[in-house]
């Protein structure tokens, strides 16, 4: 019981550390090499020119991943699995990919977009299948290449010009 509320811990404080990345960049052994922030470092993200309202589209589906990934954190430190996996499944796997790309212009976003962007889904949708298992020791690895897939597409892509 113990050192599953230090797990918890734990999750609660990498996912603090993938939200202000730039403040962990640099501590923290799962970190092997800082990691640039464009707006601190010089910006190499390639930017997508999409039409306002699909930008504002695109936004809006972001804000709603990050509050996911909130939801479903919260529902694994209550222990409700079902709820982790159904949120995870819908809103991160690639039944949402399909829902996203009918109202954003997908002609506009470059392959390798689309390639990061599949990747983040299959880690969705792996995380699903792992969360059954009830065992955090095997949904953390999965929760945290999730997080990784996010960061990776960060990285490299943005949509405005800033
Ligand atoms: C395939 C690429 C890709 C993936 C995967 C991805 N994002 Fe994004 N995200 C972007 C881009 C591009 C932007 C816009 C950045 C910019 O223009 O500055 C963005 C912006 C955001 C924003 C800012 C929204 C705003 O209001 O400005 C949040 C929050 C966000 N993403 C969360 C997430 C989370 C959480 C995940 C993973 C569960 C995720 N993203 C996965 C590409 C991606």
């Amino acid at each position: 019981m113990r050192g599953e509320t230090r797990l918890v811990r734990l999750l609660l404080g990498g996912l603090l550390c993938a939200t202000v990345a730039a403040g962990c960049a640099n501590s923290g052994q799962a970190h092997k090499t800082p990691r640039p922030n464009p707006y601190l470092t010089q910006d190499t993200r390639h930017s997508i020119p999409l039409s306002s309202s699909a930008g504002k589209e695109h936004r809006a589906v972001m804000l709603q991943h990050l509050e996911t990934i909130q939801v479903i954190v919260s529902a694994l430190v209550e222990e409700d699995y079902e709820l982790a996996q159904g949120l995870t499944e819908l809103h991160l796997g690639f039944f949402q990919h399909r829902q996203a790309m009918a109202h954003q212009e997908p002609e506009k976003f470059p392959s390798a977009y689309h390639d990061l962007a599949m990747a983040h889904h299959e880690a969705a949708e792996e995380l699903a299948r792992i969360i059954p298992t009830k065992d955090l020791k095997q949904i953390l690895p999965s929760l945290n290449n999730v997080l990784k897939a996010c960061v990776a597409c960060h990285l490299e892509y943005k949509v405005r010009d800033n």
